[in-house]
């Protein structure tokens, strides 16, 4: 079982800590991309945190379940059925409309293996037709502070030969000074997309963020969605000379 750092400490100061993150322009993008790929249908949240964004989309309509590592996580979901576990090998029952991974989560999987492990449990669970959603950043590979105010420093620290990333915070909150640091497996979308591929997915769309601003060489972050064709397929192409996956956005995922 991978280690929690979303500890009974961060659990409920996890609205202070990254307020960014609960701006509402922010938090009602995410839920009109999200309400729009599920079209009615359920949702599965891994690693649903808080339900900073399962608790809004369920009040829009959409039956949203969540998996989650942490307890003290979970206990903080108000309204949204949790099942407690690794998100990797965790399941629940039915399937589901649409599968979504938010704010980088898909990196605390540290290991490939992980992460490839997650990549087939969404598929899993999708039925078909269904979406598979990832938002994540773009690694810069080196030292980068990501946060800098009055009240949080953030930085990241890159080791290429493990391509694992550090996220260090420090943050002055309830009048202490607090740190914080977690690892993470740093991935580009192309990791990703193989990853998918594996899983039997098809790219369905790639875009900078919950607006749907385009993906560019310049994009920090990217929000990319696969499908799961209507049609079984293979979950693993059979070698040389397999189909070639439809290009991002061609619509010709079946
Ligand atoms: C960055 S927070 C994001 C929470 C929420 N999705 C959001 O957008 O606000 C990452 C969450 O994923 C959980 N998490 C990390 N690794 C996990 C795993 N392998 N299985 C289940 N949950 C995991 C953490 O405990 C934490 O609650």
């Amino acid at each position: 079982m991978p280690e929690t750092h979303f500890d009974a400490w961060i659990a409920p100061r996890y609205a202070a800590l990254w307020p960014e993150l609960f701006a509402p322009a922010l938090v009602d993008a995410t839920v009109t991309f999200l309400a729009e790929l599920a079209a009615g249908g359920p949702a599965l949240e891994f690693g649903i945190g808080t339900g900073r964004i399962a608790v809004p989309l369920s009040r829009r309509g959409v039956a949203v379940h969540g998996i989650e590592l942490s307890p003290a996580m979970a206990a903080e979901v108000d309204g949204v059925p949790v099942t407690l576990g690794d998100y990797a090998t965790t399941t629940v029952a039915g399937s589901f409309a649409l599968v979504y991974l938010l704010r980088n989560t898909i990196t605390n999987l540290t290991t490939q293996d992980e992460q490839v492990q997650a990549f087939r449990n969404a598929a899993e669970h999708l039925a078909p037709g269904g979406y598979f959603v990832v938002e994540n950043y773009i690694p810069r590979l080196r030292t980068t502070v990501f946060a800098a105010t009055s009240r949080h420093v953030g930085y990241e620290e890159y080791d290429t030969a493990t391509q694992i990333a550090v996220s260090h915070h420090w943050w002055v909150i309830d009048g202490e000074l607090r740190a914080f640091s977690s690892p993470h497996r740093y991935v580009w979308p192309a990791e990703l997309d193989l990853m998918a591929r594996l899983a039997g997915l098809v790219p369905h769309e790639r875009v900078a963020g919950w607006d749907r601003a385009p993906f560019t060489g310049d994009s920090t972050d990217h929000v990319s969605v696969w499908r799961k064709p209507a049609r079984a397929a293979s979950p693993i192409p059979a070698g040389p000379g397999a189909t070639t996956i439809a290009a991002c956005g061609s619509g010709s995922d079946g």
